[in-house]
This record gives C-alpha cells, structure tokens and sequence, in this order.
C-alpha cells in the first residue's frame, strides 16, 4: 500500500485515523481510496461520468492559470448568467457553490425549524440528513408532518428514479402547506438531451403554483461535480423559487465561493456540446454491457439502478462476498464503493460505469477472485 507524507512528515497510509481531521469523523464516502491504491486503474468508486474530465476546458484552464492572481466575483459573474441561460431559467434565483454540499447545508440550515422527512426511496444521499442532524433537526415519523424534505431524485446510491409527474404528485400528496422541499437532481442530466423536460426546476409554473396556494418552497439542487468528472475542483448550484429565498441564501453565503478555475470549467463544459452528446451516447450502452457480464457471471447478484444512470448498485446477497469484491477491486487498482460504509447496506456494492477496457481489469479481478467464493 502506498502512503502520503503530510507538511509535518507525518505518514498518513490511509488506514489509520491518526490525523487532526479523520476520515472517521466525516461521513463515508466513495473517491477516498485512490490515493492509496496501488497502480490506480480506474476509480470505479464514485458515480463520476465515463469520459473523464472535459478536455477542452482543462486545456482552457491550462491557458489561463494566471487568473488565479485575481479575486473572482462576488456576484459569481459571468458564470451564474452562462448557468442561468444554459438551464434555461426565466428567473435569477440560481445561486452557485464550491460542490454543491455547501449549499446542500446551507439551505437546510435556513429552511424554517421543524422535524425532516427523506424521499420514498430505500437509502438516499446521506449528506441531507447529516445536515438536518446537524442543526438539530429530527425525522418526522410521518413526512406530512415534516417541514422540511430531502429528496435525491434519481437517487444515489440505489438508482430508483421517480419521474417528474410522478414526482410533483409525490409532493403535492405528501408534503404539508408551508413546507419546504429540496429536490438533489444531479443524476438527471444522465438522462438524455431532454433532461431539462425531464427535471423538477423547470416546472416553473407548478412551482409558482404550489409557493403562491399551498406557500410549499421548491428548491433544486445540482452538483456539477458528476457529469463533468470535476471531483478534484467540485462545482455546484441551488434554484430558488423566489426572491426571499434567494435573498436569504445570499445573506448567509461566504463571499467568493466560487473559484475562477472552477468557474471558467464550468463555462467551458455548458458550450461543449459533444461532451454531453458523447456522455449520453456512450453510458447506457455500456451499462447494458457491463450489467450483462456481470449478470451472467454472477447470476445470483442483483443489479439495481435506472438504465440512463453512471453507476450500479448491486445486492451480492452476502456480506462476505462485497467485502472481499472491495478488496480484490483496491488490489486490481479499481476501487468500488462498499454500501455497508455509510448506508448501511453490507451485503451490496456500487461500482461506476467506466470504458469498456478499464471494466474489463475489474470485472476479471471478480472472475478470478469471486468465484470460488
Ligand atoms: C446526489 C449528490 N448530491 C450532491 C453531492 C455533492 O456534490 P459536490 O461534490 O458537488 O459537493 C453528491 C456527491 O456524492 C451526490 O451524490
């Protein structure tokens, strides 16, 4: 195994909590095992796209690194105007973030007080709850009674997806007068050219709708981060449904959140078309091949998750069996993510689609190594 020497000298091999800030202190998440991997292949443990990061803007970064000498703008321009066109919004209640989990926590810190509820789904994105705990928010024991919903639609790590009818009448039969629901969307751009359609936010009308009769906040929240495979830079947005809301998230919001090199990477990745056209065209086909390979070798697992999506979330059926798939996979130089770290899930696994000659490395570390099990 490798390890990292810290400023101090201090060597970190990854294993051991001894740093001021252990991992163990955090929530568990996947993307933490490629440093101390040993002949990294490919990071399979994080739900990143398949075509890594966009070229174009790393070379526009790379010709423009001096910008770091200057303070970006405090009104996030010219990137919060490029986002807001590229979404399509017919209002400025867009805000933008260094990842999405700082406005994921600052909108459930700001949201009136009161009991949360999570979304119909068997385990969803933790960082939500995390943060209601945070701010001492308890979970209702029936979500009509909640003021607050936290819904990561589709859903990470299972891959259950609610359309968008099917959602809003989620909402509208589930949710109380007054609430507040934030809706985690940064899985649908996987799904096609016409994910917009497909989304939430762009129910402008229903979402005017349900503030100005039933006073129930809409929000919506994306993370750049996945679809343009930027875990190294994290890039993220929040869409109000109206201008208190947007003067309330602006009041608390550390100025300057957003970097000019995550900023200028964003703006380069909304104009390249063929980055997007070459993600949907390529990820559900190797999905497909992948789940079939897999399923044919391991006719026992289930292989869980919507077809568009850039993962799988797969029941082994045995708790043995996805703890040593872990290992074998950190050993062939592919991490995979464990489902029993964080949400509790032992018996599965969640592995990234990933191009067809990097799955291959995995899927015959599994062969070889599974098998016998
Ligand atoms: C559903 C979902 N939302 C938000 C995030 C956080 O993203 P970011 O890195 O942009 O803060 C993640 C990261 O795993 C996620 O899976």
């Amino acid at each position: 195994m490798s390890s990292v020497v810290n400023t101090k000298g201090d060597i970190n091999d990854g294993t051991s909590s001894s740093g001021a800030l252990a991992v163990e202190d955090k929530a568990f998440h996947g993307g933490q095992d490629w440093m101390t991997t040993e002949n990294l292949i490919a990071d399979f443990s994080v739900t990143t796209g398949i075509m890594g990061p966009c070229e174009e803007a790393l070379s526009f970064l790379d010709g423009n690194l001096h910008k770091i000498h200057h303070y970006p703008a405090l009104d996030q321009e010219p990137y919060r105007s490029e986002l807001k066109s590229w979404l399509g919004l017919p209002h400025e209640y867009v805000l933008m973030g260094n990842g999405s989990s700082e406005l994921i926590d600052l909108i459930i810190r700001l949201a009136p007080r009161g009991n949360y509820a999570v979304g119909p789904n068997e385990v969803q994105y933790k960082e939500y709850e995390n943060s209601c705990h945070r701010y001492d928010r308890v979970l209702a024991e029936k979500p009509m009674e909640a003021s607050l919903h936290v819904f990561v639609n589709p859903t990470n790590p299972t891959g259950e997806y609610l359309s968008v009818e099917k959602t809003k009448s989620y909402i509208e039969e589930t949710c109380r007068d007054g609430s507040y629901v934030v809706i985690d969307e940064s899985m649908l751009p996987w799904f096609g050219p016409r994910w917009r359609e497909a989304s939430v936010y762009y129910q402008f009308e229903w979402i005017n709708q349900m503030l100005t009769e039933k006073g129930i906040h809409i929000v919506v929240i994306h993370s750049w981060t996945k679809i343009f495979c930027c875990t190294g830079l994290r890039i993220g947005s929040i869409i109000l449904p109206c201008k208190d809301d947007f003067d309330l998230m602006k009041k608390y919001m550390i100025p300057w959140n957003v970097n000019v090199l995550a900023g200028d990477y964003l703006s380069v990745c909304m104009r390249n078309k063929e980055y997007l056209q070459q993600t949907w065209e390529t990820t559900s086909n190797l999905r497909k091949i992948q789940k079939e390979q897999l399923e044919k070798e391991f006719p026992d697992w289930d292989i869980k998750g919507e077809a568009f999506l850039s993962w799988m979330w797969i029941d082994t059926k045995s708790e043995q069996v996805a703890e040593k798939a872990v290992t074998v996979a950190k050993a062939w130089g592919c991490p995979i993510r464990w489902g029993k770290k964080g949400y509790n899930r032992p018996t599965h696994i969640r592995l990234a689609v990933r191009k067809p000659e990097l799955f291959q490395v995995l899927f015959s570390a599994f062969k070889q190594e599974l098998k016998s099990q």
